[in-house]
């Protein structure tokens, strides 16, 4: 088992039982995302979780896949789609980088709390890129640690050592921004909610 495994699935059921740290920027995210959805729209999220985003946006598409590697995270997120009677998520424990949806068969990607904690964000968002219909959205919320943690950067090899936390990149909100310009996308959408919080951006492939 890869160590960055070892690391979520240790720490899943402490996860699945966090509050959210802020609660309003999370409804609003929630929001704009769905005003996006439409009712026939096949998603993918990667780097799911346990799961909560995919099951709150499952009545407003027909169908989402949602992976983590962790098994420990899906199995959890497996068990409250159960209890809910959710029926049209499906959770995959899967590695984003090894993901196999044909090209140009997803209308939308969510990527939450994710993007900052891949080696390569780049290869991400090309794949993503490929896998999206013409038109459809990568929705992204990101830390930007660049901004204002720069000095993260010193501290995290010893961090990851000692097993506090998992890899983690360190880059600019406009560093991110560029990236996914790079990649192909029109930002349709951004919003941060404040100094130091997760980017919130939809990020669109070009009809
Ligand atoms: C910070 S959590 C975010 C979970 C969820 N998206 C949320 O917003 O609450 C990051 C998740 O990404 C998963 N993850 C990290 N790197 C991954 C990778 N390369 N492939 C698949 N999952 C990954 C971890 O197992 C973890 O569940």
């Amino acid at each position: 088992m890869a160590p960055a495994t070892q690391f979520w699935d240790k720490i899943a059921e402490k996860y699945a039982k966090q509050p959210i740290a802020d609660e309003a920027a999370y409804q609003k995210k929630l929001a704009v995302t769905r005003d996006y959805f439409r009712p026939d729209m096949e998603v993918l999220e990667i780097g799911c979780g346990t799961g909560s985003t995919a099951i709150l946006h499952a009545p407003y598409v027909k169908h989402i896949r949602a992976i983590d590697f962790s098994a420990a995270m899906i199995a959890i997120a497996q068990g409250k789609a159960e209890a809910e009677h959710i029926d049209n998520v499906t959770f995959e424990q899967a590695t984003i980088e090894d993901i196999d949806s044909p090209d140009q068969s997803l209308d939308a990607v969510l990527g939450l709390s994710i993007l900052h904690l891949l080696r390569d964000k780049e290869v991400a968002m090309a794949r993503v890129y490929q896998m999206l219909k013409p038109g459809g959205i990568f929705v992204t919320s990101t830390a930007c640690l660049g901004d204002t943690m720069g000095w993260f950067k010193i501290i995290a090899p010893l961090g990851r050592f000692l097993g506090f936390f998992p890899f983690v990149a360190v880059f600019t909100a406009q560093e991110l921004a560029n990236s996914l310009t790079q990649a192909g996308f029109e930002l349709d959408y951004q919003w941060q909610p404040g100094k130091g919080k997760a980017v919130f951006i939809v990020a669109k492939k070009p009809e």
